[in-house]
């Protein structure tokens, strides 16, 4: 078998106990073989600026070398105010500059978003790809990954305890290998 696609994924919390960051961990343990799944750290990205665009910080530069590498994106994000919160939101806008040079371009990604609400975080995760489509990364349609109830997913171990949500995930991560295969840069 080929290598497997590596995906970078960003967690839009920057919470230590963040379930959106357990279910990115869950999400890795799950992965098919054709993925490797990394959790990209941005708490350390300052605030975009585009003063910054003549003399990055180091950290920037990391980062977009680390998006660039990348065959994927997988975004696993709560929904803040009904919208994509703000140190996700940094994370792309550093991500996507300097003009022209963006590093998301044409990778194929994919958006879970998580709630303990009922509504799954779905306003987050469709502003979201208010921005992906911009960046043109072309985005996972179906399955769509609206995580309700998030606060009652894991056991104290980070397991995930209901058996449906466990073959959701699998069966959304499945899809996204084929997706990033049949959207595979070259
Ligand atoms: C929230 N939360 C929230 N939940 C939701 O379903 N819709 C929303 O619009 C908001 N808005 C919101 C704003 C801010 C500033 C915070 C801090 C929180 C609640 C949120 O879903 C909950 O705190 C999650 O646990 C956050 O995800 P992490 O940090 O656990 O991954």
């Amino acid at each position: 078998m080929s290598n497997p696609r590596d995906v970078a994924v960003l967690v839009g919390s920057l919470r230590k106990e963040s379930l959106n960051l357990k279910l990115a961990k869950a999400l890795v343990t799950l992965a098919p073989p054709q993925l490797k799944l990394d959790i990209v750290e941005i708490r350390q990205l300052s605030i975009y600026n585009q003063d910054g665009d003549e003399n990055p910080p180091a950290e920037w530069l990391a980062f977009r070398d680390r998006i660039r590498k990348a065959d994927a994106v997988l975004f696993v994000t709560p929904e803040h105010n009904r919208s994509v919160p703000a140190a996700l939101k940094n994370a792309i806008d550093v991500g996507s500059r300097p003009y022209g040079q963006s590093a998301w371009d044409g990778k194929p990604g994919g958006v879970i978003s998580a709630s303990p609400g009922a509504v799954g975080g779905f306003g987050a995760n469709h502003h979201l790809r208010q921005s992906l489509v911009f960046l043109n990364i072309p985005v996972l349609q179906q399955p769509e990954a609206y995580i309700s109830g998030v606060d009652k997913l894991f056991d104290a171990q980070g397991g995930i305890v209901s058996e449906s949500t466990r073959g959701f995930l699998s069966k959304y991560l499945t899809a996204f290998a084929s997706w990033v295969e049949r959207n595979a840069a070259g």
